[in-house]
């Protein structure tokens, strides 16, 4: 399977670089987009749609037996023979539409129940974070690891919020990190977050719900980096998403600890 997985992903790494070049191309000229409202503080715009038709439209010319969760698509296709994609074609779509350069492109995979693999493009720092667990995880063709941070003070944590879920428990978590001496950041793109992890750049990503198609990539490359990464297909997961939240191993169980105390079921 890690081969499958391993062909996978080098051809996505360029259907990703692709895809992050259409969306730079929105993203230079913005003014121009067509913007929709899902909801509170969460918006689509005519470059989500286009980018994940060309992804999902390769990938299917490519694989036609896999599946396909898509965050644009609606109609997922989960297959029983091949592998599942799940992908966001741009997360962090509020920044995106803000002209805030902290959005990616996040392609994942899922095969036999697991998240398999993950690619992360960022073409505003030309960044390509890719990973196939089990066999590692690279930004640029360069291994990345997690920070070997064992307390909160040690560095930056993400965290993220959206409105699927009550404000309350994540003002707690933050109330408490604060405490322990821990700062937040919140970039706006959690799959971003989840590779800054991988990379050592984050010391902790938390967040109380993540659909699977913003996680997937992300906690694929925690996972192949070496870090700890909560499972993200827990329960239903894959199509009602779940709890995210990822570290390097030292820091996992107070970070573990913190969430259970601000109420989160981890
Ligand atoms: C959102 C981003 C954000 C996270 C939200 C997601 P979108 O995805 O990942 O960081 O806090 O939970 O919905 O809407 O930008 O694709
Ligand atoms: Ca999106």
């Amino acid at each position: 399977m890690r081969t499958e997985i391993r062909e996978r992903i080098d051809f996505a790494t360029s259907l990703a670089a692709q895809a992050g070049e259409l969306a730079h191309d929105y993203y230079r000229n913005l003014g121009q987009l067509t913007v929709e409202n899902k909801g509170p503080q969460d918006v689509v715009s005519e470059a989500d749609r286009a980018v994940e038709r060309l992804i999902r439209n390769e990938i299917e010319r490519r694989y036609p037996h896999d599946g396909f969760v898509g965050e644009e698509s609606g109609n997922a296709r989960l297959s029983a023979i091949g592998p599942i994609w799940v992908v966001d074609p741009i997360d962090g779509t509020q920044p995106f539409l803000s002209g805030v350069p902290t959005w990616c492109v996040s392609i994942g995979l899922v095969a036999q129940g697991r998240v398999a693999g993950g690619i992360v493009r960022d073409p505003c720092t030309d960044e390509t974070f890719t990973a196939v667990v089990g066999d590692g995880a690279h930004c640029n063709g360069r291994a990345i690891r997690p920070a070997d941070a064992q307390d909160f003070t040690q560095g930056m944590t993400e965290v993220g919020y959206s409105s699927r879920i009550p404000v309350a428990p994540t003002a707690l978590f933050i109330e408490k990190l604060l405490d322990s001496g821990g700062i937040y950041h919140r970039g706006g793109s959690g799959a971003l977050g989840l590779a800054y992890v991988a990379a050592g750049r984050y010391i902790a990503y938390f967040e109380g719900h993540m659909n699977s198609w913003d996680a997937c990539a992300g906690a694929a490359l925690v996972n192949a980096a070496g870090g700890w990464v909560h499972d993200i297909l827990v329960d239903d997961g894959l199509l009602g998403g779940a709890v995210a939240a990822a570290s390097g191993q030292r820091l996992a169980p107070k970070l573990q600890a913190l969430a259970r105390d601000a109420g989160f079921p981890l």
